[in-house]
């Protein structure tokens, strides 16, 4: 595995460490808890169950929503192809300024902003659709509509045959991703805590519309 290069620029943010990490995590669950929905970052168990689904050899566009510290950014950027982009969401300028911070890496672009508007973003990076996008944002604490129309953007934003990953506490997204996905499967992870469901949603067009 590649390793990724961290930038030493600034003192304050040098310790690149775990507690650091979890230490700012914390901090930003405890300021604002419905955005972070969760009080620790995911395990490199979740990590590496959601990851190993990904064909690393086809994809160029790789989006993350909700990257926080940056726990499946940097596993991501581990397995992704040179010329591939890692497009992280964040609405949290805390953790983007944290990332922006502490990897140094070309192809990673870290934008301030909601996912809802992930069609925009992945313009302005000079791309056109995502192969995979992930998602750890809480759409269970999302306000009224904002998780339908993160759905379909995200449908929307997708090349045909591409996938939407999504890890959840809880079933509650299966009410947004099955109207707009034709096909929705569902694993659990225990070894995470709270143990954590994964749900993989295919975007399926049929021939003629995709031609
Ligand atoms: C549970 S944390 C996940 C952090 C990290 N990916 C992990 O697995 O440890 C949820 C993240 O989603 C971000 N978030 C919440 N709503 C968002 C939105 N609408 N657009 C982009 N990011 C959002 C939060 O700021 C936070 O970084």
């Amino acid at each position: 595995m590649a390793s990724i290069p961290l930038k030493d620029k600034d003192k304050k943010v040098q310790d690149t460490g775990f507690l650091s990490q979890w230490n700012l995590f914390f901090r930003q669950f405890v300021k604002h808890p419905g955005m972070i929905g969760s009080i620790i970052p995911s395990s490199t168990a979740l990590v590496n169950h959601i990851l190993d689904q990904v064909d690393w050899a086809n994809c160029r566009l790789f989006v993350e929503y909700g990257p926080g510290v940056g726990t499946f950014t940097r596993a991501i950027l581990e397995r992704m192809h040179p010329d591939a982009t890692l497009l992280a969401i964040d609405l949290n300028l805390d953790f983007v300024a944290f990332l922006e911070s502490r990897i140094d890496d070309p192809r990673l672009k870290v934008v301030h902003g909601s996912c809802a508007d992930v069609r925009r973003f992945i313009k302005e990076a000079g791309a056109l659709k995502a192969d995979y996008i992930l998602s750890g944002i809480p759409f269970s604490t999302l306000p009224k509509g904002v998780g339908e129309t993160i759905c379909a953007e995200t449908h929307s934003a997708l090349r045909p045959d591409g996938a939407f990953l999504v890890y959840q506490y809880s079933r509650f997204v299966r009410r947004l991703i099955d109207p707009v996905f034709g096909e929705v499967s569902e694993s659990l992870t225990w070894r995470n805590i709270p143990p954590c469901r994964v749900f993989r949603a295919e975007k399926r067009v049929a021939l003629a519309q995709a031609a």
